[in-house]
């Protein structure tokens, strides 16, 4: 990982149905970087607006406000479809559901080679199908089953397709949204070894989206906890897992599965109550101690700053 920041997300908004009544914030004003090289998981409970953060990096949404600077650039400025296209070139996304992403009618050399067509980046039959080949080996794929159909594979083996149609454009930055939420518990190991390989291989980037901590906790250097459109806490997974101080982070530590069977029964889970943030104080994204941020009103930074000191001493 560098020092060198990929991403800047500056204030990100994504609101629904302005001025209906069924208005969702579901992004709301939310700021976070990524460093090149780096893993960040964003975690947090089903309609927290994790998905809708990457749809809305990745220009799917159209933001309500705020900046996405990528490589210096703001990708919300982007308005011609030849500067879109280039930019999708860089950033790619894989999807939590493996199946619904991948078009039944298409063999999967051709899906996995839509990328390389659109960009035109294989100038014969020949380097194309070669390319595709490759791809198929590298995501462990049997090149031979190129022709086949999505149906023909198993959950496993479709997300891997999915993870090869990606890395066809030669991305620098995937947002992979749950990639291995829908596989098998045996499964998902695989998987996740996989993404860390072509990490390291290809000096990818990645924003992980997961439901839970324990999961992201493994393969993200830094996690971001989302609530509400809201990101509520960011730290470095260590920090995030053994001080995490928001009271909704600790309700999501408290729902991890201890491996001790004796203190799993007799710890208590931790239930969040939100109307803490419904006190009409104002809260922003603070830098409580170097690199751990909580969001917090100016009366609660001293609070926050003592709760990590108790907790590490
Ligand atoms: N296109 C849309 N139109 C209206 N509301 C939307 C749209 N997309 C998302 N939402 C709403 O935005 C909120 C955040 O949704 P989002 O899918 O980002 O959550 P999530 O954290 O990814 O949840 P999950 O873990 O279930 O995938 C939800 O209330 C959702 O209903
Ligand atoms: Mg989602």
């Amino acid at each position: 990982m560098s020092d060198k920041i990929l991403l800047d997300v500056k204030g990100l908004k994504q609101y629904f149905n302005v001025g209906r009544p069924d208005e969702v914030k579901a992004v709301d004003d939310v700021t976070f970087h990524i460093y090149e090289g780096e893993t960040f998981g964003l975690v947090g409970e089903s309609g927290s607006g994790k998905s809708t953060t990457g749809r809305t990096i990745i220009r799917l949404n159209e933001p309500t406000g705020g900046e996405v600077i990528f490589e210096g650039k703001d990708v919300t400025k982007i308005k011609g479809k030849e500067e879109l296209r280039k930019f999708r070139r860089e950033v790619q996304m894989i999807f939590q559901d493996p199946y619904a992403s991948l078009n039944p009618r298409m063999k999967v050399n051709d899906i996995i080679a839509e990328g390389i067509d659109i960009n035109g980046l294989a100038k014969s039959t020949e380097e194309r199908n070669a390319r595709v080949n490759e791809l198929l080996k590298t995501v462990g794929l049997d090149p031979n089953h190129g022709t086949r159909y999505p149906h023909e594979f198993s959950g496993g083996q479709r997300q891997r397709i999915g993870i090869a149609r990606a890395l066809a454009v030669k991305p620098r930055f995937i947002i992979c949204d749950e990639p291995i939420s829908a596989l098998d518990v045996s499964i998902q190991a695989q998987v996740v070894n996989l993404l860390q390989d072509l990490q390291h291989d290809q000096n990818l980037t990645y924003l992980f989206i997961a439901h839970d901590l324990s999961m992201v906790k493994h393969i993200s250097d830094r996690i971001g906890v989302m609530h509400g459109g809201k990101l509520l806490e960011v730290g470095t997974s260590d920090e995030i897992y053994n001080y995490g101080v928001h009271p909704y982070t600790e309700s999501l530590l408290s729902a991890i599965p201890l491996p001790d069977p004796d203190y799993e029964r007799t710890r208590t889970r931790i239930k969040y109550d939100d109307s803490v943030e419904k006190d009409g104080q104002v809260r922003t994204l603070k830098e409580i101690t170097d690199g751990h941020y909580v969001y917090a009103s100016d009366a609660e930074v001293k609070f926050y700053r003592d709760k990590i000191q108790a907790k590490k001493a």
